[in-house]
């Protein structure tokens, strides 16, 4: 049952602090180095002052939309966060029957700690789920990549969303404080069978990342690779730069996510509330753009949403839904999202999300 009292998404957070032991906690609401990206990520959606409309008729209103060519309830979909039965035993499995549930998109994580078979068949024939897209982090061993790139498609997954922002680990000194570690038991189990990473003979001078770990990082030329090896709609998730967001366009990927992965990588990033009206400018609309990072409010949404996403995904708030009640925690933390985004909507004089445009947000004088 859900805890009495827990009536927002910063509730939820505030009673999952109590739920989860310190090592969890430190992985799933920790952030990179001082944090900053992380604080201001929120900050920058609740600072943009809303200028509401008034008198418009909203009779028949409703939040349907159409994203890569699928009908959706509502815009709001579950961003890929590994380890999920870190937070809650049935983990990724909780969190994908909340979801269709609820009609909300799911990512699933490439480090998801459950077969995403599993997921997959979990929800596949649901009538009124979300869409399912499975998240990417490319390895190093192409073969290997190209067998999960099967998988996924095999599963009934519509879409691959390549992660971008994360070459490597961020500095994460929270998790290193509290000397995080996976429990036993909890893996990246798609990642089983990975052929380990040759060893590097490292030179004086060398350095491990660069010389080594990074020799595989992906790079534009995989996107073409993976576009050309996967009937799937291949998605960016990690950009922050227009001039990025101008070649994934040219590239013609099928969408982009603006996104600063929760601030967990570079820390001071551009929030990314910030980030978003330059690339919208960029791209003009010619594919779907995506944002997320620090949404918790429905009129987070309506502002992302304002300033020209299509969508939105929300990261940490549904794993602390699902350490507090698994999968009718996570329900009830879409559901909280969907009914603030129909109120700000209503308060704002928009009927359809058609209705929200920039002239909702004035520009700073
Ligand atoms: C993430 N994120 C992430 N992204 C990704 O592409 N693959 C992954 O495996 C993960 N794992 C992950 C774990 C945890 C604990 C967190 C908090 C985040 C980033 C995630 O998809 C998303 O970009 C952010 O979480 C969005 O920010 P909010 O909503 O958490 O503020």
């Amino acid at each position: 049952t859900l805890p009495p009292g827990v009536i927002s998404l910063a509730d939820h957070e505030a009673h999952a602090a109590g739920v989860l032991d310190a090592n969890a906690w430190a992985y799933f609401a920790g952030g990179a180095a001082d944090e900053t990206t992380l604080q201001h990520n929120q900050g920058a959606w609740r600072e943009l002052p809303l200028q509401p409309r008034v008198l418009r008729p909203l009779a028949g209103g409703h939040t349907r939309l159409e994203l890569l060519g699928r009908p959706l309830a509502h815009p709001i979909l579950l961003a890929p966060v590994a380890y999920q039965r870190m937070a809650h035993p049935d983990g990724e499995l909780a969190t994908a029957l909340a979801a269709s549930a609820q009609g909300a998109g799911l990512v699933l994580s490439t480090q998801a700690s459950l077969p995403l078979e599993l997921v997959a068949q979990a929800v596949r024939d649901d009538a009124d789920r979300g869409p399912l897209w499975f998240q990417l982090y490319l390895q190093h061993d192409r073969g290997f990549n190209l067998e999960l790139i099967r998988r996924a498609e095999a599963a009934g997954y519509e879409a691959l969303v390549l992660t971008v922002d994360a070459p490597c680990h961020g500095a994460r000194d929270r998790e290193r404080r509290a000397g995080f570690r996976l429990p036993p038991g909890i893996s990246a189990v798609n990642l089983a069978g990975l052929p380990p990473r040759p060893d590097a003979q490292l030179g004086p001078g060398q350095s491990a990342l660069f010389d080594a770990l990074l020799g595989g990082a992906p790079t534009w030329d995989d996107i073409a690779w993976l576009q050309a090896n996967t009937r799937l709609p291949v998605l960016l998730k990690g950009i922050l730069h227009p001039d990025d967001a101008r070649e994934a366009a040219r590239l013609r990927v099928g969408g982009i996510i603006v996104s600063n992965h929760g601030g967990r990588t570079l820390d001071t990033a551009l929030p990314t509330a910030a980030a978003l009206p330059a690339i919208a400018d960029a791209v003009g609309g010619s594919l779907p753009l995506l944002v997320d990072g620090g949404i918790r409010r429905g009129t987070d949404v309506l502002k992302a949403l304002a300033l020209g996403a299509s969508a939105v995904l929300v990261g940490r708030p549904y794993i602390f839904g699902l350490a507090n009640a698994g999968a009718l925690g996570v329900a009830h933390v879409i559901r909280l999202l969907r009914d603030e985004l129909e109120i700000a909507m209503a308060l704002c004089g928009c009927r359809t999300l058609a209705d929200i445009t920039p002239r909702l947000i004035p520009r700073p004088a």
